[in-house]
């Protein structure tokens, strides 16, 4: 199946999913939005009010400044794929717990294996958590980390900026550091691709920078 094929089954899996107790507080699933073929995926936490009520992701207070950053590196945000954790609202916004986030954790994985970015950037401890579970994210914001193959970028969550200005300037060097972390970033090697060399790709292109 194709990549943008596997998002769009996705989306309409959580749209009517029933697998943890976040079905209840959702108006609309956020499965994640962006290309299916982007070399950068951007993972937060979970919908808040806003993304719950359009069922898009970061289109709040913290989407925009997710937008700033993003323009900051010469990126808009339709080239990029943008996801979450969760893809229904906690309820107040809550922290997720962990029987939901291990029960939506296989929408996440598929549109990970479907998109195959060359870089994950975690936005949020609960992000980052599911990559390097035993990291502080003081520790390792900005650095990046090769797990199974892929390089993954955690980050401080755009929303933990904008409440403690102090994070912001942290923010704003860590992501500038992006563009060069995604040029060096090996491309992710297929597995299933390995083993039919007849149906192998092109390595990615970097085309963003
Ligand atoms: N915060 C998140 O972590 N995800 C969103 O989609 C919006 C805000
Ligand atoms: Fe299903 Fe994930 Fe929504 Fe829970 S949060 S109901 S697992 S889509």
């Amino acid at each position: 199946m194709k990549a943008e094929e596997i998002l769009r089954q996705i989306a309409e899996e959580t749209a009517v999913c029933t697998k943890c107790a976040l079905q209840h507080s959702r108006k609309k699933a956020v499965p994640g939005e962006g290309p299916a073929n982007a070399e950068i995926m951007f993972i937060g936490e979970g919908p808040g009010f806003y993304e719950n009520e359009q069922g898009r992701p970061f289109v709040g207070q913290a989407g925009k400044f997710l937008e700033e950053l993003l323009v900051g590196i010469g990126l808009k945000r339709e080239q990029v794929f943008i996801g979450n954790v969760v893809k229904c609202r906690p309820p107040s916004n809550r922290d997720p717990l962990p029987e939901e986030l291990a029960a939506c954790s296989d929408y996440l994985e598929r549109q990970i294996q479907a998109i195959n970015p060359r870089v994950i950037v975690t936005l949020g401890r609960y992000s980052m958590a599911r990559f390097l579970p035993n990291a502080k994210i003081s520790d390792v914001h900005g650095q990046s980390y090769q797990v199974k193959g892929r390089t993954i970028v955690p980050m401080f969550h755009p929303a933990a900026a904008l409440h403690q200005p102090s994070l912001r300037p942290m923010v704003e060097k860590d992501f500038k550091r992006l563009p060069e972390l995604i040029a060096h970033a090996a491309p992710v090697v297929d597995p299933v691709e390995e083993k039919t060399p007849e149906v192998k790709k092109e390595p990615k292109q970097l085309s963003l920078f």
